[in-house]
């Protein structure tokens, strides 16, 4: 299912990269770098956008800047996909050439588009085979990577457990690193602010740095607030089959606020701090984290004991 079976003499091209001109659908709206499925003709594959190039104003179809798009909006963007398909250009071939998008959470079509052309990138850039893979730096470090993803509200502790759970790993000898939003935030990631499409952003190059760190055999923690379930759940596609666990540092907005650690609850309700999470800005719990921590019922050494006791167990 999926495949193309065409003449030789016009074989249609076949890309994983394109310009397309994208019609919004959805009352969500578009966010650049999140995973959707794409689905031309009987072949469904994940996509994301890449860039939205502008949007069209359809009274004056005149181009405007944009990063999202809207319920009813046009946009030419750069669609990515995870494999190659065969198409052909809309304008040439309306089946080969239209697709829609779909929410991988809720099953909805949220988009219908018109692929224009192949970038030339796609065609041009090959995964290059190494000999020194996954399973030889786990052999020398003497274990695998993993990735431990602590998703929590800000003022949660996540932090602070990731800080304790990562002494008790190293003084056991094993090679961790510690990702952490607020110095992330410093660097790789200091262009980007707190707009659903910049914490999207935000969690797909940590999610992909992670990636690059266990593949490297380091046991990776993250501490971002990583509010969003669809791009958790990218990160974990990233990874083998159980080598993502994803740790809920579960507080109540009321507990994260009454703390209160560095003050943002109280710019934000005053109004001083805009998009915080929790406040006019949404978190979405995990539905089956591997580890749920109940802050409010343990200590951070107890957290961070009971994580580390999970990791044993699921070596
Ligand atoms: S995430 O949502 O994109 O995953 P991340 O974990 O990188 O967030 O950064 C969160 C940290 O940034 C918080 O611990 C807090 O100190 C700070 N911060 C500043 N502004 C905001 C905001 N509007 N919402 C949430 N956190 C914020």
């Amino acid at each position: 299912r999926g495949d193309v079976l065409s003449t030789a003499a016009s074989p249609p091209e076949v890309a994983d990269q394109f310009e397309a001109t994208v019609v919004w659908m959805d009352d969500e709206a578009m966010l650049p770098g999140r995973p959707y499925l794409l689905k031309i003709g009987t072949r469904t594959v994940g996509a994301s956008i890449t860039e939205p190039k502008y949007k069209v104003n359809v009274n004056t179809l005149e181009h405007l800047a944009a990063k999202r798009l809207e319920l009813n909006e046009i946009g030419v963007c750069n669609l990515s996909l995870d494999a190659a398909i065969a198409f052909d250009a809309y304008a040439e071939n309306r089946d080969l050439g239209g697709f829609i998008l779909i929410d991988r959470i809720s099953n909805r079509t949220v988009a219908a588009g018109m692929l224009h052309f192949a970038l030339r990138r796609s065609q041009n850039i090959h995964w290059q085979a190494l000999d020194i893979d996954r399973a030889a730096r786990a052999a020398q470090m003497g274990h695998g990577g993993k990735v431990v993803w602590l998703t929590g509200l800000s003022g949660a502790g996540k932090s602070t457990i990731a800080n304790l759970v990562e002494k008790k790993l190293y003084a056991e000898g094993r090679h961790t690193y510690l990702l952490d939003g607020d110095n992330v935030r410093h660097g790789l990631n200091k262009d980007l602010g707190f707009t659903d499409e910049d914490r999207v952003e935000n969690i797909r190059r940590v999610a992909e740095v992670a990636k690059l760190m266990a593949d490297a055999g380091l046991i990776v923690l993250v501490s971002f607030i990583s509010p969003f379930r669809a791009e958790r759940r990218m990160a974990r596609e990233l990874m083998p089959e159980g080598d993502f666990i994803e740790v809920h540092i579960d507080t109540s907005l009321a507990e994260a606020e009454r703390r209160d650690v560095k003050g943002l609850y109280a710019k934000a309700r005053s109004g001083q701090l805009k998009n915080f999470t929790g406040i006019d800005s949404p978190y979405e719990a995990p539905e089956n984290p591997e580890i749920r921590i109940d802050t409010q019922a343990m200590t951070p050494a107890q957290a961070a004991e009971a994580i580390t006791t999970w990791l044993e167990a699921h070596p």
